[in-house]
C-alpha cells in the first residue's frame, strides 16, 4: 500500500505538484467532437465558445484506418485554437490498444500545456490508474508542463463498476468519472442495442386488480444503481460524476429526462455527441431558477447554517442548509459565465 505521506508527491522528478482540490469548473456538458473530419476541426473555435467542455475522441466511434487522422487532427486543431474558460479534455484509446502509447506521447508532447483532462476509456481497476499516473508524470517532467493533467476515467465494465471505490482513491490526479453506458452494457451482458437511455420491457407492472383489468406497467430506470454507485464513490473521493452518452439524437425529450435524473442524484454534466444536447445538457445541468431563489432564502434565513426555521410552511435545518448551498454555489458558477442567467437567480 502506497503510505500517505506520499500520496501527493510527484511520482516522477520534474513533474508538477498534484492538485489536493480539483479547480472549479462548470462542466455542464463535455462535448465530443472527432478530429478527423475536416468540417469539425474548422468548427473548433465556434464549438469551444458554445460548450464547457471539449473533447477530442481519439476511442471508439473513431474508424481504424483514420486512428492517427484523429491524434493528428486534434493536436492541430486544439494547438491553435484558443479555448478561454472552456476546458480541452482528449478521449484517448484504452490501454489495451495498439494506438494509446502514441496518443500519449504525441498529444501531451504536442499540447499537454493546454490539456486539461485525459479520458481514460474502460478502466478495470486502480491499476489502470496507476500506470497512466506514472507515465503522465514521466511526460509532464519530460515537457517542463507546470500544471498536471487530470484523469477522467470511464465507467464501462463490470470490473471496474466492481471497482470503484479503488478506482476513485487511485492518485490525486482523479478528476472524476463517467458511466459509459453503451460499453458496460456488453460487458454485463445486458440485452440492449441501444447507447445509453431507457428501454420499453425494463419495469415494473401493478399487481392484478380483481376485475381482471388492464395491468399499468412503469418503466424504470436501467441506469439508476450505476449512476449511485458512481455518484457515491466520486462524492466520497472529492470527484464529480458524469452521464456518458445518449445515443438517439432523435429524441430530444428521453435525453433531457435522462440527464435530468443524473443531475439529480448528484452528476455535474452530461456528454454531448450532437449540437441539440448541448442546449438539453446547458439547460438541465444549470439548477432550476425557482429551486435557486428558495435556496438563496434558505442561506439568507440561516446566516451560520445552524438551527431550524420554517419557511413556506417547510422545514429547513443544517442538512437543508447544505443542500441549499450546493445550489446555490453551483448556480453563482452558471452565473459567472451568462449574465442573462445571473439576472434570472437573483445572483
Ligand atoms: C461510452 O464510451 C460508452 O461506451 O457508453
Ligand atoms: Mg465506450
Amino acid at each position: 500500500m502506497k503510505l500517505p505521506i506520499n500520496f501527493y508527491k510527484p511520482l516522477a522528478i520534474g513533474a508538477p505538484q498534484p492538485v489536493r482540490e480539483l479547480p472549479v469548473r462548470l462542466e455542464r456538458m463535455l462535448h465530443f467532437f472527432p478530429p478527423h473530419l475536416d468540417k469539425m476541426r474548422a468548427k473548433l473555435p465556434e464549438i469551444a465558445r458554445q460548450v464547457d467542455v471539449v473533447v477530442g475522441n481519439l476511442e471508439d466511434a473513431i474508424p481504424a484506418d483514420a486512428k492517427e487522422a484523429a491524434r493528428a487532427g486534434f493536436i492541430e486543431a486544439a494547438g491553435k485554437t484558443e479555448f478561454g474558460p472552456t476546458g480541452l479534455w482528449v478521449r484517448i484509446n484504452a490501454l489495451n490498444s495498439p494506438w494509446v502509447l502514441d496518443d500519449l506521447l504525441q498529444v501531451v508532447g504536442a499540447i499537454g500545456h493546454k490539456l486539461d483532462v485525459i479520458m481514460l476509456p474502460k478502466v478495470e481497476g486502480a491499476w489502470d490508474i496507476h500506470y497512466l499516473d506514472q507515465m503522465l508524470a514521466q511526460l509532464e517532467a519530460r515537457h517542463s508542463l507546470t500544471r498536471p493533467i487530470l484523469i477522467h476515467a470511464i465507467l464501462e465494465t463490470a470490473q471496474g463498476v466492481n471497482n470503484i471505490d479503488g478506482i476513485a482513491s487511485a492518485s490525486p490526479r482523479m478528476h472524476g468519472m463517467s458511466l459509459g453506458p453503451a460499453d458496460l452494457a456488453a460487458s454485463r451482458g445486458m440485452k440492449t442495442t441501444r447507447v445509453g437511455g431507457g428501454h420499453p420491457f425494463y419495469g415494473v407492472i401493478a399487481d392484478a386488480g380483481p376485475d381482471g383489468g388492464e395491468r399499468a406497467f412503469f418503466q424504470q430506470d436501467l441506469w439508476h444503481y450505476t449512476i449511485a454507485r458512481m455518484v457515491d464513490a466520486c462524492m466520497a473521493a472529492g470527484l464529480r460524476a458524469f452521464y456518458g452518452p445518449f445515443g438517439d439524437f432523435q429524441d430530444e425529450a428521453a435525453c433531457r429526462a435522462q440527464f435530468r435524473n443524473a443531475f439529480l442524484q448528484g452528476c455535474a454534466g452530461a456528454w454531448s455527441l450532437h449540437p441539440s444536447q448541448i442546449t438539453i445538457a446547458k439547460q438541465v445541468f444549470s439548477p432550476d431558477v425557482a429551486e435557486v431563489r428558495f435556496a438563496k432564502r434558505i442561506l439568507d434565513a440561516m446566516p451560520d447554517g445552524t438551527g431550524a426555521v420554517m419557511i413556506d410552511g417547510r422545514m429547513q435545518d443544517d442538512a437543508t442548509w447544505k443542500q441549499a448551498k450546493v445550489m446555490v454555489d453551483l448556480a453563482r458558477l452558471v452565473a459567472l459565465k451568462d449574465p442573462e442567467m445571473a439576472l434570472q437567480y437573483g445572483l
